[in-house]
């Protein structure tokens, strides 16, 4: 119970919804989809698998995929609804947005420009000349286009590629199809908060408790740190600031998405290491942590609960979960598959700790 309303021992939210998930497949999913449901309702499933998702059908058989995973180790008997997406390339069919609307399961489709993130290569190369035909469907249909938000110039230095994008890609994109639901995924700058706030028509974003709670500094504490290297990368200090000034302002406009991206410890921990965070273990005790740093846990509910529903036209979850003041300290690693997977801040104490 609370003691006191600026610092109270404990916080019950509805039930919130992660709305940027890599969940993987295979034995990987088994190993980590449970940490999801144990914390969310439902999640917005990245289609970046190898091959990547890109027909409702493909959907249809991974989203059972997900549902078996659940409902073998579903102990807790939470409900968990994953959230489709497509992921969109130069060869997309307008037929394909159609049958994704009428699926009622496939919720948005994901741009990856070529090259830019981990399975991207058959991402979209020219998203005006290749996917107009695609864009005014999901327009008119009010599917929603989920962006990352980077353009992929390898002359363009690595920490400007988002505001690179906005100019290039995000401003032609919203000038030619002003009606179209976009979501800016894991918004990583001040330049993306401007924009976001700023944009005309149905803009939203979402952010990761990472970029909440680190800067660039932390890819470099003590030496280099791979479990702090994910896309976009963390960015300075100031920009850090925008997005909880953004996160917790509370906005409709900003959202909960932890873009959690589990890779095995060898493949991060290498010569050329994967980019992602694991953060679906601990995802409200970081997000929850971040938000009482910031003296704003009033706001947590807005940003992780129904700002989110709100954008997508879904109804607002009818559980809770609640966070008590307590620490929470983050395993060094984890079993994942037949190997292991660190999650973000290991051996590290937290303040929040989800309460079952
Ligand atoms: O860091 C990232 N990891 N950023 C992405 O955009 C993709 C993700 C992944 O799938 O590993
Ligand atoms: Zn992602």
């Amino acid at each position: 119970m609370s003691t006191d309303a600026q610092k109270p021992d404990s916080i019950t939210l509805v039930r919130p919804d992660d709305w940027h998930l890599h969940l993987r497949d295979g034995a990987v999913l088994e190993s980590v989809v449970m940490h999801t449901v144990h914390q969310f309702a439902r999640a917005i499933i990245m289609p970046n698998l190898k091959p990547p998702v890109t027909t409702v059908e493909l959907a249809r058989a991974y989203r059972d995929r997900i549902a078996a995973a659940v409902a073998r180790q579903n102990t807790h008997k939470h409900p968990f609804e994953p959230l489709m997406t497509l992921y969109l390339t130069d060869n997309t069919s307008p037929d394909e947005v159609v049958k994704a609307r009428e699926s009622g399961f496939v919720h948005g489709f994901k741009l990856y420009p070529a090259g830019a993130t981990t399975n991207s290569d058959a991402g979209v190369t020219d998203l005006l000349g290749k996917c107009s035909p695609v864009l005014e469907i999901m327009q008119d249909a009010g599917m929603p286009l989920l962006v990352h938000g980077e353009v992929t110039d390898p002359d363009v230095d690595v920490f400007d590629r988002e505001a690179v994008f906005i100019d290039k890609v995000m401003v032609p994109l919203r000038h030619r199809f002003p009606a179209l639901k976009v979501v800016f995924e894991h918004l990583t700058t001040a330049d993306g908060v401007a924009y976001v706030e700023q944009a005309e028509g149905p803009v939203a974003a979402t952010i990761t408790a990472h970029h909440l709670l680190y800067n660039r500094n932390a890819l470099f504490k003590g030496g280099i740190r791979p479990h702090w290297y994910c896309l976009p990368v963390l960015k300075r200090e100031k920009h850090r600031q925008a997005l909880l000034a953004a996160a917790t302002s509370g906005s409709g406009r900003f959202f909960l998405g932890t873009d959690s991206a589990p890779h095995p410890k060898g493949l991060k921990e290498h010569d050329c290491g994967c980019a992602g965070c694991y953060t679906a273990l601990h995802a409200m005790e970081l997000y929850a942590t971040a938000f009482d740093a910031a003296g704003k846990l009033d706001r947590l509910e807005g940003f992780a609960s129904l700002h989110g529903p709100a954008f997508y036209g879904l109804p607002v979850n009818s559980g809770t979960l609640t966070l008590k003041r307590a620490a929470y300290q983050v395993p060094a690693e984890l079993p994942m598959a037949d190997t292991q997977v660190v999650p973000l801040a290991a051996g590290e104490s937290l303040a929040w700790m989800v309460d079952d």
